[in-house]
């Protein structure tokens, strides 16, 4: 048997609510916006308002309900969207809906995302995310990897417009949802197809895209190139969120003044800090953002954790929360020390004693 949360108990001071502004400490005193821009605008996809415009990316593993609550709880109010969700996967019952689909009410607006390359079994398994009450759908024309680009899906849908088109207009027809896009620049620099793959999906009634600014076989290398962020914004005029390598909040807004796109979405950097968010909003009202305190962050992981064992299995949760510890904690007091412990940890219950014990020894040492 594992201690419970509320028996771990922080350092100093007692836990606070994380709502309030006043909790973040220091700033970056950066100027205010030269534009005078008060706030980031939002953008609207069909029905659904994403205000600011700012989305968390898909990531597999890590954007399941647990995270996505967390980044809600760091003051995130623009869009969240699932992990991606094989169509065959969920039809033919290899994936659990009740566990894939579920999304809680605290959430929204949530897009769920799907990929396949059957347009028929695409617009079955987007009937199942509407029902499940998604705000939106999306559509992966992303996916580097190959056991999903060898079944035409992900980013090989790239190399196919009339496939992707039919894909799309499948799902746009199915549901009454926003149906949206998230795609790469093309398959590789001498296949780059966005332009020609939105405009057909724009023709099909998606109502938005978003570009992760790199083709297929660049997979994560190399730096995202804005650039044709702005070419696509220039070519389409359903909404663009763009999308790679933000790092942090001033680099964020100079991207999106640069490409004049009305969203930007966030992966790897929001696992790292789930309040960037937040920061880039606070950044564009105010010219300077605060960080979370130590107890925060230690208040952030345990609820991440608690969560994550109250919703599955034991092994599941101690596998996920894992993957999120090295980034939660980097640069934190007792990290490494921390991390080492958790290296051969099988049980959750010795995982959440090493959590107490390092949020007891370093809550009051400087980080
Ligand atoms: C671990 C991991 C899993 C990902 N899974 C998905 C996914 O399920 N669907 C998707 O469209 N993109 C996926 N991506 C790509 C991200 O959504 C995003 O496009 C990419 O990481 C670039 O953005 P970033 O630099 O802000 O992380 C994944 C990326 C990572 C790092």
């Amino acid at each position: 048997m594992w201690p419970s949360l509320s028996s771990l108990h922080f350092a100093s001071p007692a836990p606070r609510p994380l709502t309030a502004r006043s909790q973040y400490e220091g700033g970056t005193g950066a100027p205010p916006p030269a534009d005078g821009c008060s706030a980031l605008p939002g953008y609207q996809l069909g029905s659904v308002r994403v205000s600011p415009g700012l989305a968390l990316a898909p990531m597999a593993g890590l954007t399941d309900l647990t995270f996505r609550r967390v980044v809600r709880r760091c003051g995130h109010r623009g869009l969240v969207v699932s992990e991606i969700l094989s169509s065959e996967g969920l039809i033919r019952g290899r994936l659990d809906p009740a566990e894939y689909l579920r999304i809680a009410p605290d959430e929204h607006p949530v897009a769920l995302q799907l990929s396949g390359a059957d347009p028929e079994r695409m617009a079955e398994a987007a009937r199942w995310c509407e029902g499940e009450g998604a705000d939106v759908v999306d559509i992966n024309m992303g996916c580097p990897a190959s056991k999903v680009t060898k079944g035409l899906c992900g980013a090989a849908l790239l190399r196919d417009p009339a496939l992707a088109a039919r894909v799309a207009g499948a799902v746009v027809r199915a549901v009454s949802l926003p149906v949206t896009v998230k795609m790469r620049l093309g398959w590789s620099e001498s296949e780059v197809t966005f332009l020609e793959v939105a405009r057909a999906l724009e023709a099909e009634g998606v109502a938005g895209l978003a570009l992760h600014a790199r083709t297929r076989r660049q997979g994560y290398s190399g730096e995202a190139d804005w650039d044709r962020v702005a070419q696509l914004k220039a070519e389409v005029s359903v909404p663009v969120v763009g999308n790679g390598d933000i790092r942090d909040p001033a680099q964020a807004l100079s991207l999106w003044r640069r490409t004049g796109c009305d969203g930007l979405m966030v992966g790897r950097a929001a696992v790292k800090n789930p309040w960037i968010f937040r920061q880039i909003e606070e950044l564009a009202s105010t010219g300077s953002y605060g960080q979370p305190s130590f107890e925060e962050r230690a208040r952030l992981i345990l609820g991440h954790f608690g969560e994550l064992l109250a919703l599955g299995p034991p092994g599941l949760a101690l596998h996920r929360m894992k993957s999120f510890l090295g980034k939660y904690t980097a640069g934190m007091a007792g990290a490494a020390a921390l991390r080492g412990a958790l290296g051969s940890t099988r049980e959750p219950g010795a995982l959440l004693e090493a959590l107490g014990k390092w949020v007891r020894e370093s809550g009051a040492a400087p980080s």
